[in-house]
């Protein structure tokens, strides 16, 4: 099988990549990625020398170079973690985040109607819901909830799953969607609440929550993700939808907290600021679908996952130091040179 990973060089992707290409040495894993401000070749630069890994720096955006990377690589499967991923920064942004985030995604799944209606997995998020209310601990999202997105990350990552619903209905093209809740592990961007927390409370700096840090946020760790994404490929139905969630809600303030904890650093560190508009306040997943039809299950507490995840940013200063310096914006020059 051949596989095209779009957004390979991001956080999730990065992950998924490392996963994929090393269990799987017969299958072929294309990774397709522009390289925006949050993709880091860093991330996957450990693979470029493996024989099942190929990479094109490629807007998904642009049609033609889709096409031609279709009609040259010729793809069983396509996997698309491309996406504009930062809700921040949707709000100083929108028209991008549709841009990228459905429009792009839809120049992918013309060119798998183009060329032999290719499979086609979306990598969605359980955003798409909206979110619950914070007294309500009896409700979660089930993949029939209503969508209901609440800020213009959410609502393009929605857009794009009714197009793929709507080209599997009137195309027949073979899709799935999952909808996973907050990821953690190692490779996410220094924007984000776990590394962000954890770079500035090394150096002693104050640590930004917004709010009273009462939103609640279940944490799944991105192998489970993936696991469940390499499950869905193998084993699920097509036209379906599958939620995946980690049992694990936290207030921010708690997930704040217990990095200290890890890094024996004083609360007094944490410093509140204006809350985001339109602040979804609660998200919870019911992930009984994966787990009874296609026995997922995870194998990572939180307790367990984010130690672990501490350590590898504590471990591994140097890569968001790049980050910070910008340094790692040259990773794709330097192998080109190589
Ligand atoms: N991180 C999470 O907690 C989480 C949870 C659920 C779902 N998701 C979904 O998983 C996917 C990946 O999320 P992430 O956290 O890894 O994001 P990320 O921002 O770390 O990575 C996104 C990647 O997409 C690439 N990209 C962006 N625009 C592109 C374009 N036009 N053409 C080609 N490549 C482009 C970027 O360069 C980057 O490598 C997203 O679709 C997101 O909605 C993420």
């Amino acid at each position: 099988m051949k596989y095209l990973v779009t957004g390979g060089s991001g956080f999730v992707g990065s992950n998924y990549l490392h996963y994929v290409v090393n269990k799987y040495p017969e299958d072929q894993f294309i990774c397709v990625d522009m390289l925006t401000y949050a993709g880091n070749f860093n991330n996957i630069v450990s693979l470029v020398d493996k024989p099942n890994f190929k990479f094109y720096k490629i807007d998904i955006r642009n049609a033609e170079a889709i096409d031609t990377l279709f009609a040259k690589e010729r793809p069983d499967c396509v996997i698309n973690f491309a996406a504009e991923s930062h809700v921040d920064n949707s709000i100083k942004n929108p028209n991008l985040f549709s841009e990228t985030n459905i429009l792009g995604t839809m120049t992918v799944m013309n060119a798998c109607r183009k060329h032999g209606n290719v499979r086609f997995h979306q990598i969605s998020t359980d955003e798409v819901y909206g979110d619950l209310p914070l007294d309500r601990p009896d409700l979660k999202f089930k993949e029939d909830t209503p969508i209901r997105p609440s800020n213009p990350y959410s609502a393009a990552k929605a857009g794009a799953d009714m197009q793929l619903m709507a080209y599997q209905r009137t195309y027949g093209l073979p899709i799935t969607i999952s909808r996973c809740s907050n990821n953690y592990g190692a490779y996410q961007f220094p924007e984000k609440l776990i590394p962000v927390v954890v770079s500035k409370a090394l150096k002693n700096e104050p640590i930004p929550i917004y709010g009273k840090g009462e939103n609640i946020r279940d944490w799944v760790h991105v192998d489970d993700h993936n696991n469940a994404i390499d499950l869905i490929l193998h084993k699920g139905k097509i036209g379906e939808i599958y939620n995946i969630g980690g049992h694990s809600e936290k207030k921010n303030l708690e997930v704040v907290k217990t990095i200290l904890n890890i890094l024996k650093k004083d609360e007094s560190l944490i410093s509140f600021v204006d809350d985001r508009p339109g602040h979804d306040l609660r998200y919870a997943i019911d992930s009984s679908k994966i787990e009874n039809e296609l026995g997922w299950s995870l194998s990572h507490t939180f307790e367990d996952g984010i130690e672990e995840t501490v350590d590898w940013y504590v471990n591994h200063q140097d890569w968001i130091e790049d980050i910070q310096s910008g340094e790692y914006r040259k990773a794709y020059e330097k192998l080109l040179k190589r």
